[in-house]
């Protein structure tokens, strides 16, 4: 990509639509070079979708369809994000596994926040799976995303601690405070082309 270019983004989500949020505000505001080319969501009653669709964005709903395998559903999300042109597809909490023929089609374009620090705590209820453990220090992760259940090569981490009083809803809020910085921050990187990837290392290329 030209080192001036305007990133396109296919945003994936299954829920709320808090990270979308900050997406959608740091395009907005000009803090990233990046612009939302197109929602995808598998819930069609994701709040996110409604979110969305007040910022104006294009959205499709890709509902979960029984007995279908997950590289057929994949082919209907790939289809879309290749009709709206996009170079990168965010997991901003987009709540299913992506099929490694996905992952295929977008080498290196695909990242995720999960909300703890990789390689802790992986998969779902990572806030619980953190306090449950006794962790002193909790937080999120971007990754880009391979084959397997958020183990891609970390791009960026931001720590919170856990304090003795702490809830899972308490540390997720902390934690997702963070989350909402480091992955505007992480597209930016990307977008920028300071982003150097060598098997799981990252180096980030300076100015
Ligand atoms: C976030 O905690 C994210 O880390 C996880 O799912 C949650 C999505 O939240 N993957 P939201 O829909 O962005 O508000």
């Amino acid at each position: 990509m030209p080192a001036d270019a305007i990133l396109k983004l296919g945003i994936l989500v299954s829920g709320r639509g808090s990270n979308l949020e900050s997406i959608v505000d740091s395009c907005s505001q000009k803090k990233i070079a990046a612009e939302i080319r197109v929602v995808i969501s598998n819930n069609p009653g994701a709040p996110a979708l409604e979110k969305a669709k007040k910022a104006g964005l294009a959205c499709e709903v890709v509902p979960n369809k029984t007995g279908e395998t997950r590289e057929d559903y994949d082919k209907k999300i790939v289809a879309i994000l290749l009709k709206h042109r996009v170079d990168l597809v965010v997991l901003a909490g987009f709540m299913k596994l992506l099929s490694p023929w996905f992952v295929q089609q977008f080498p290196e374009r695909i990242i995720n926040i999960h909300p703890s620090l990789l390689p802790a705590f992986p998969g779902l209820e990572a806030q619980k799976q953190a306090l449950d453990y006794g962790v002193q220090f909790a937080g999120a992760t971007v990754h880009l995303v391979d084959a397997g259940c958020d183990t891609g090569p970390i791009l960026l981490q931001a720590a919170v601690p856990v304090k003795p009083d702490d809830t899972v809803a308490s540390l997720s809020l902390r934690i997702l405070h963070e989350e909402h910085q480091i992955l505007p921050k992480a597209i930016d990187l990307l977008a920028k082309n300071k982003v150097e990837v060598s098997g799981r290392k990252i180096r980030f290329l300076p100015k």
